[in-house]
């Protein structure tokens, strides 16, 4: 973890994309190399006595920072924008999502949830944050007006958006209006669009989580997380990171801020494929709908063309009603989409999936068999080719 340096960054006037490249870039500190060094460890030696007393340098303990955690931290910072007071390093995404909200809760208080959030955070809210006396409430994630939800002791909002199966986009600037009127704070899972599309802490989100084993490791080799905070949250954040001794592996942290350095051309990319193969699939007679935040088609696209400046490559279809082994056909038959439940690396991936499963609040009902992709890095036209070989399959099954 570590605090944005007070002077703010070298190159204030720079669009977001440029930040992917020179956030956290420091040459002359490292003998004019490129990239920070990969530093491995643990204790600080001093000169003297007098040196260890006064905890004189730079750092103090492997766990509390190094040249490397302190070089990726603060390219995330800069990528965040100035509402960034610093941001916090995790084992996972999920251990981001869990900390941010264990940071911002105690005991008696209520959390507001949306229904459509990743389902293993819903579990840590249902399960750990229950034992410590925190009392969760979802909501429907196309609710703009929060204010009858709102109780006494509600303390935090937490955000999805879009939720990462049936892509519900949100409305965060006026969840965040009623919910700091009433003096809770924000959290937002913004691994799908990143800040590189989504500016979240401008939009009112206070605590802004993303899972870097996603688009930031892109490569599908990296678990790490990612929790950026403004003013108000970040000491209380930074503290309960410390308290838990929660720190990421040097060689981690270096495949994290390698990957932000292409991140922006990669997530171009991933969009303009999934565009395209999203439309593709709207005209197909085979889908009744396509849940690509980019397209009419998607509850909250309004809200995605006013908030958001694009889009990363997941998104999901509606088929028209077939049995499942049809679907399974259609799935197999894929010879460039791997089924896997990840996402944000540089390969195609799908699956099917029944959001009712990781819902309480609403229900899902689109009206056929719902199947989710990850758009890759693969040409755009081999995969649609590979895609109306599974049709093809889908029918013969029929
Ligand atoms: C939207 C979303 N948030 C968080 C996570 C958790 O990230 P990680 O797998 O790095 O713990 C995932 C993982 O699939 C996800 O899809």
């Amino acid at each position: 973890m570590s605090k944005k340096s007070s002077s703010g960054p070298p190159h204030p006037d720079v669009k977001p994309a440029t930040r992917f490249v020179t956030g956290g870039r420091d040459p002359q500190a490292f003998h004019g190399f490129v990239n920070p060094p990969v530093v491995h460890a643990s204790t600080v030696l001093y000169p003297t006595v007098e040196d260890y007393e006064a905890r004189n340098g730079r750092y103090t303990y492997g766990r509390r920072g190094t040249p490397t955690s302190e070089a990726f931290a603060g390219a995330l910072a800069e990528i965040e924008g100035p509402e960034c007071a610093g941001v916090a390093l995790l084992p996972s995404g999920l251990a981001a999502a869990s900390l941010a909200l264990q940071s911002a809760l105690q005991s008696g208080d209520h959390v507001l949830v949306t229904d459509n959030v990743y389902g293993p955070t819903r579990k840590y809210c249902d399960t750990v944050l229950n034992r410590a006396g925190v009392i969760t409430t979802y909501f429907d994630p196309l609710i703009a007006d929060i204010a009858p939800l709102m109780q006494p002791n509600t303390r935090a909002v937490y955000l999805e958006s879009p939720g990462s199966l049936s892509f519900e986009v949100q409305d965060v600037p006026a969840i965040a209006k009623v919910a700091h009127a009433r003096g809770a704070v924000v959290l937002m899972d913004n691994t799908w669009a990143s800040p590189l599309y989504f500016r979240a802490l401008e939009k009112g989100v206070d605590l802004a989580i993303q899972s870097g084993s996603k688009y930031i490791g892109g490569h599908s080799d990296l678990m790490l997380g990612v929790v950026a905070a403004n003013a108000k949250c970040w000491p209380q954040l930074n503290h309960t990171v410390f308290s838990m001794g929660l720190c990421v592996g040097p060689d981690d942290m270096y495949l994290g801020m390698r990957g932000l350095r292409t991140m922006a051309v990669r997530l171009a990319h991933h969009y303009q494929a999934g565009l395209k193969v999203a439309r593709w699939f709207a005209q197909r007679p085979e889908v009744i709908k396509v849940l690509h935040p980019a397209l009419e088609s998607c509850p909250g696209h309004a809200i995605w063309k006013r908030d958001f400046t694009g889009a990363c490559g997941l998104f999901s279809i509606v088929l028209k009603p077939v049995p499942q082994q049809a679907v399974a056909a259609f799935i197999d038959a894929l010879t460039l989409f791997g089924i896997g439940a990840s996402w944000g690396g540089f390969e195609s991936l799908v699956i099917p999936f029944d959001c009712n499963e990781v819902r309480s609040a609403t229900s899902f009902a689109p009206g056929g068999p719902t199947v989710r992709f990850h758009i890759g890095l693969e040409d755009v036209d081999d995969l649609i080719a590979d895609l109306e070989r599974g049709f093809a399959a889908m029918a013969a099954a029929l």
